[in-house]
């Protein structure tokens, strides 16, 4: 059986990998250019993604009809066309579980850096521009006691609601299309509608996945009905903002900070205006970047695509 990977990924799942198939793997620290992927590929049996890699109908023909399985290295997989792989049966995996709390970590991380301007001080300390301790100065918003609203309530929400519920005693909002009875129960939160949740959160966190409905969620209507003094978190995926309207909500202050982990492109254009804003701190999607995380999803996405290659179920499938 034929495999290839296209990228470095933690050892524990790249041994695994070869030594149950041929295994050809893309070296570069950047992805393959989309004419190699779709050279590499012709042939395999199965082939380990990144979401740096679109897989969609024209890659699945370049592969060639003995394509078993893509093992997504991510949770998610919005760069898989999903239902095109069924038609052709061919599995899809992922790696839900094992960077949640590294996610959510990130998630909290964000939103007291943004909170505390905690970019905004440093690069000033780094510039020779502290002057003195000002009564004044580098003032940001609290977190105890104040409202958190979660976008997307599922594992990764859930536990990012977990850490401020029992850390900051905040009040969980959740906007998300099913009930989460479990949060209800233990972090007494609270299901509300999309713009409820704008206009009473202090701090709005967004966990969803991208799909139609939620590409563009956060746009300039969505910014004007915050609070001045919120605080945008997107650990999820860029496209669910929209760049040049979260650019003018920080400059108005129609809302006070963002944290992003992602941004759309992929790196960020080095002319977004995002990134002459001291309002928003943003890194290089870095949420699942732990050593448990990675090696965790090292270890699912090796077990995926093998087990697709065997015609037996994924031990992750996209559901
Ligand atoms: C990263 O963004 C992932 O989906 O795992």
């Amino acid at each position: 059986m034929k495999v290839f990977v296209t990228r470095r990924i933690p050892d524990v799942g790249l041994t695994k990998i070869a030594a149950a198939a041929e295994m050809d793997l893309w070296e570069d620290r950047l992805p393959p250019p989309r004419e190699e992927l779709l050279r590499r590929v012709v042939g395999c049996h199965g082939v380990l993604t990144l979401l740096t890699e679109t897989v969609d109908a024209e890659f699945f023909d370049a592969a060639g009809p003995q394509l078993r399985v893509v093992s997504n290295f991510a949770v998610g997989y919005n760069n898989i066309d999903v239902a095109e792989a069924r038609r052709r049966g061919i599995q899809v995996g992922h790696t839900p579980g094992v960077l949640t709390d590294a996610t959510a970590d990130m998630a909290v991380t964000l939103m007291l850096a943004a909170a505390r301007r905690i970019v905004e001080s440093v690069d000033d300390v780094r510039a020779g521009k502290w002057l003195t301790w000002e009564p004044l100065g580098y003032i940001g918003q609290d977190l105890v006691g104040r409202t958190l609203g979660i976008v997307g309530m599922g594992r990764i929400g859930t536990a990012v609601a977990r850490r401020c519920r029992f850390g900051w005693n905040m009040k969980i909002l959740y906007h998300d299309r099913h009930a989460n009875e479990e949060a209800e129960r233990e972090l007494a939160a609270k299901r509300v509608s999309f713009d409820e949740l704008l206009a009473r959160s202090d701090f709005v966190s967004v966990h969803t996945d991208l799909n139609e409905t939620t590409r563009g969620l956060f746009d300039a209507d969505a910014f004007s009905k915050m609070k001045p003094t919120a605080v945008f978190v997107n650990t999820a995926r860029g496209p669910i903002h929209r760049e040049a309207d979260l650019a003018e909500a920080l400059r108005n202050g129609s809302i006070f900070a963002a944290g992003l982990d992602v941004t759309d492109p992929e790196p960020i254009s080095p002319d977004s205006p995002l990134l002459s804003l001291p309002n928003c701190t943003i890194c290089p999607h870095i949420a699942s970047a732990t050593v448990s995380s990675r090696n965790g999803m090292a270890d699912i996405a090796a077990d995926n695509l093998i087990a697709g290659l065997r015609g037996e179920p994924l031990r992750c499938p996209v559901p």
